[in-house]
């Protein structure tokens, strides 16, 4: 496979047998048009507000995923209910300040938007998502996390390969990837890459709370990923890449001067057993939703 599989949309987002086969196959389908451009712009623009009304002072946090001690951080851990900002590793100067405006300093918000702000719901609730869940095998589907990433130019980071499997790990596990492009992802300004197949090689790691309550990697299995197997998705903004729990996937540094805005929504299957080990916890309070009937 030299290219991963990509469309144009289908209406309703009903997805035919061939999409259903190639998603099967390269455990990765990309669907160019998914979203309008002015409902990209509509993300992006709440979304800018929001940082506005956010005071970095607050939080001298900083969260990169090639640094993943982090993740013991509890600005992290408690964030899977919560509307939360991380920055870049390298958005501080010595004394600590931002080196440049708060936009171009996020690496990443999260993890309920989906939840909590009703911009981001009504986006993430779709009757063409809706539609999109239930052909790819979803009985009960809910929205267990929303991350917008920020990818700024020049700082925005490299990310490993991984599968969002390790994070967000069910039994049986059910985690899909549905990834918005806002803006324009190319190989420059960082776009993701999938191992085409990758998602039948077994999963790799396991990311958990051990029972001091610090997390932790398992690894399940030492094989190294394919040398350069992967391959670039890269997506006009308004395509949705929806990719399998155990679907392995990297994004590059972004070295351009252009943003690499991306929404992305993590679905599980109600029916599954979502672990008390998971990092993603959340309060009774706010139960799991899938899609409006
Ligand atoms: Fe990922």
């Amino acid at each position: 496979m030299s290219k991963l599989p990509t469309y144009t949309t289908p209406e309703g987002g009903q997805l035919t047998e061939a999409m259903l086969a190639d998603y099967e196959e390269a455990g990765v389908l990309i669907l160019q048009g998914f979203v309008a451009t002015e409902q990209c712009q509509r993300l992006r623009e709440h979304t800018l507000e929001l940082i506005d009304a956010f005071d970095p002072a607050e939080v001298r946090h900083v969260f990169s995923a090639m640094e993943q001690t982090q993740l013991d951080d509890r600005y992290f851990e408690e964030s899977g209910d919560k509307i939360r900002f991380f920055f870049e590793s390298d958005a501080f100067d010595e004394a600590g300040n931002l080196r440049q405006d708060k936009e171009h300093s996020l690496n990443k918000m999260g993890h309920a938007m989906h939840d909590l702000d009703p911009v981001f719901d009504a986006f993430s609730r779709t009757p063409e998502l809706r539609e999109a869940a239930r052909c790819i095998g979803f009985a009960d589907p809910a929205i267990i996390q929303s991350m917008y990433i920020f990818k700024p130019p020049r700082i925005g980071g490299e990310v490993y390969c991984h599968q969002d499997s390790t994070f967000i790990y069910t039994e049986p596990e059910s985690c899909v990837g549905f990834w918005f492009a806002l803006e324009d992802a190319t190989v420059e300004n960082g776009c993701m890459h999938f191992i085409p197949g990758g998602h039948r090689m077994g999963l790799k790691e396991r990311h958990y709370r051990g029972p001091d309550g610090k997390l932790l990697f398992e690894t399940l299995d030492e094989t190294p990923w394919p040398e350069g197997a992967e391959i670039a998705a890269e997506a006009p903004a308004g395509t949705l890449v929806i990719f399998d729990g155990r679907a392995p996937h990297l994004s590059g540094p972004n070295l351009s001067d252009k943003s690499r805005h991306a929404y992305t929504l993590h679905l599980i299957d109600q029916a599954s057993h979502y672990p008390a080990e998971n990092w993603l916890q959340r309060s009774p309070d706010l139960p799991l939703r899938g899609f409006p009937a």
